[in-house]
């Protein structure tokens, strides 16, 4: 892969023959075409994620890509840069802060670590009962609120994307809490995630996903929480040997861009592009669910990992177990994010 950070080679032309001049000067335009492609685009955006093209994010950005080569072809470029090639969950919002890249699709629970901490909200525990209750919260006013705190971080939030529900993977089934004793857990930098597997037993730590298989391959962790996508195209089935369907807690993006790159652009080009966005998301958020269910089947084909299916009483002992949790998310967020989101979800 190319640098997308590396400056074009310093090379000036030494006072040669004429001819060597020419065939010199020749080569440096051969380059320069090289380096920015056929037909060169006014305006490139650099689009880094952290996960496999084959999942509901990396093909919504795949989608978005292509929507935006139809509709301004040749002229705008969305370069994709997916599984934390160039930079991942440590580096990329410096990297968008500092016009690196220009569009970044991070989860939700890794926005608390930039300071906005209300985003945390969709990691609580056994809050959401499906996709519906998700999308009435991010589709509405609430949360078009929460986007619009990113801007504290001169950020813009462009929309949501859903993964899923994610489910509780180790050497061994996790079913109730007494399962998680003493387990070191991988998780994203999320209070509430590690309050959660606090509450379990379990010992968080803190990782990039790109470092999650490695980990967990030399058991530096024993454990983690993924949705089925995630957890089959990183081939972590290969270093778990049980996945138990907690689906107990949502995994979603948000798209984002720097202030300073949005306002650069034209009223037009802005349109078009959130244009293209809002029609990528729909599409992403019509798969998520099919892409998980592949997922799973896929899983169940390989026989690598052992799926197992909660009874309704290990689940609701996980849930009374984790309910600390809302309480510590409401003593760091101000109170009313969490009146509001139980308001939405008619609790
Ligand atoms: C992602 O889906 O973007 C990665 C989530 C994670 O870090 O677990």
């Amino acid at each position: 892969h190319s640098d997308p950070m590396s400056m074009h080679p310093r090379l000036s032309v030494p006072a040669w023959r004429p001819a060597a001049r020419r065939g010199f000067a020749l080569l440096l335009a051969g380059l320069a075409l090289l380096a920015s492609g056929p037909a060169q685009a006014e305006l490139t955006i650099r689009f880094a994620h952290v996960v496999a093209e084959d999942t509901p994010k990396g093909l919504a950005v795949k989608r978005f890509a292509q929507l935006v080569a139809e509709r301004a072809p040749g002229r705008i470029r969305v370069v994709i840069y997916p599984s934390a090639q160039i930079y991942g969950d440590n580096d990329e919002i410096e990297a968008l802060q500092v016009g690196a890249v220009e569009m970044l699709a991070p989860s939700l629970s890794k926005f608390g670590r930039v300071g906005v901490p209300e985003f945390d909200l969709f990691d609580l525990p056994f809050l959401f009962d499906n996709l519906a209750e998700v999308q009435r919260l991010t589709q509405g006013p609430l949360g078009q609120r929460l986007l619009a705190g990113l801007g504290r971080q001169q950020l813009v939030g462009l929309g949501y994307l859903d993964n899923g529900f994610k489910h509780m993977s180790a050497n061994r089934p996790l079913l109730e809490p007494i399962d998680f004793q003493g387990l070191r857990m991988r998780v994203q930098g999320s209070r509430v995630i590690a309050a959660q597997m606090r509450a379990l037993g379990a010992i968080p730590v803190a990782l990039p996903f790109s470092q999650t298989f490695d980990a967990l391959q030399r058991q530096i962790v024993q454990g983690t929480e993924n949705p089925l996508s995630n957890f089959w195209t990183q081939r972590m089935d290969r270093v778990q040997s049980d996945l138990s369907l907690t689906q107990h807690a949502y995994l979603g993006y948000a798209v984002i861009t720097s202030q300073r790159f949005w306002r650069s652009l034209t009223n037009s080009d802005r349109a078009l592009l959130a244009q293209a966005l809002r029609d990528a998301l729909a599409y992403g958020n019509q798969i998520a669910d099919q892409q998980n269910d592949k997922a799973l089947s896929a899983l169940r084909r390989a026989g690598t990992t052992q799926v197992h299916t909660l009874s309704p009483a290990q689940r609701t002992k996980l849930r009374a177990a984790v309910q600390p949790v809302y309480e510590q998310l409401g003593q760091r967020i101000e109170r009313t994010w969490l009146n509001d989101v139980q308001q939405v979800l008619g609790r």
